[in-house]
């Protein structure tokens, strides 16, 4: 039997849903009951039934699955598979900054440790980040971190003046350049382009998106779950896609007759791609590697993510 196969007959066996982020292996999604953006991701994993949720993705987001879901087993297949974003800032970080803003509302992406998430007035994802920052009264400061692209845009998209914005970054993303962009959208005419708001060139071309326009451009700033969505349903035939290039195989499964151009081929995120069949196997097989999140930060964390789960 192969591989594939044993995971579908193991993970129902053993009562397992498995959860897979837009940027994994095509195996993996080809496994997955589910593929999704993080807020999507977490969606699910508050919903689902099953007794154990294989999570292959990131570690941050299986610590969300574990807050959300605290009477279910949630694995991961390697604990390394960390985020370079999540790792720009500290819980003791994020005290600190706390007290140099008394009274401010603190905003924190999803690609957090579960002990910042803690630490927050609302988590966000990069698909509800602008109406989350929309819903915060005018006159309170707004501290958002890690990321300082969706940082910016968040601030341009929302016209606020009193926020601050933490200069943490994704390697990936911020290793995505204009130029990559402008090449590609040079060779492909006539192709739609959609960014993720975490990429470095977000800042430069922040006014064109938000009249939704790029040097005469069709452009749609999007979380990679927005991404999948809108190309199902535009006209168009070409896209060139800023974000890491996991998300090309189900775009191009979904949409055979569109093509999809990626702003830079290099934009590979090494955490994402270290969960593998094998592994994933293993973890199903041995149970491991349980990710468990003690219970007051849980507790705490928990009432941040559940706003952002309730503002889409
Ligand atoms: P999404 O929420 O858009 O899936 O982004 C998560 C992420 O880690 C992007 O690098
Ligand atoms: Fe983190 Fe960037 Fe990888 Fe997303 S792509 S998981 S933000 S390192």
């Amino acid at each position: 039997m192969s591989l594939k196969s044993e995971i579908l007959k193991l993970k129902k066996e053993k009562d397992v849903v498995i959860l897979a982020h837009n940027y994994q292996i095509p195996d993996i999604q080809d496994v997955a009951d589910y593929v999704g953006d993080s807020l999507g991701l977490a969606r699910q994993a508050a919903k689902t039934d099953n007794n154990t949720i294989l999570f292959c993705g990131v570690h941050f987001m299986a610590e969300t699955a574990a807050i959300i879901s605290p009477h279910k087993k949630v694995l991961i297949p390697d604990l390394e598979a960390g985020c370079s974003l999540s790792d720009t800032i500290t819980a003791e970080q994020l005290r600190k900054w706390k007290s140099e803003h008394p009274g401010a509302v603190t905003v924190g992406y999803v690609n957090t440790t579960a002990e910042v998430k803690a630490e927050l007035d609302y988590c966000c994802t990069s698909s509800n980040a602008v109406n989350i920052v929309k819903a915060i009264p005018d006159d309170k400061q707004v501290l958002f971190l890690p990321d300082m692209f969706l940082g910016s845009y968040v601030s341009k998209m929302t016209n606020r003046k009193n926020m601050y914005i933490w200069a943490g970054e994704c390697h990936v993303h911020a290793g995505i350049k204009s130029q990559d962009i402008q090449e590609k959208l040079n060779q492909y005419a006539k192709a739609e382009f959609l960014i993720h708001p975490e990429c470095s060139c977000t800042t430069s071309i922040m006014y064109d998106v938000a009249v939704g326009d790029y040097k005469g451009r069709q452009v749609q700033m999007l979380s990679t779950q927005g991404m999948m969505d809108y190309v199902k349903q535009s006209k168009s035939q070409d896209f060139v896609i800023a974000t890491e290039t996991g998300i090309l195989y189900r775009m191009r499964q979904q949409n055979p007759e569109k093509r999809f151009i990626p702003a830079s081929e290099t934009a590979e995120c090494q955490y994402m791609k270290m969960i593998t069949l094998e592994n994933a196997y293993a973890s199903l097989m041995e149970d491991k590697y349980q990710v468990t999140v003690p219970p007051e930060i849980a507790r705490k964390a928990r009432i941040a993510i559940d706003r952002m789960l309730s503002i889409s």
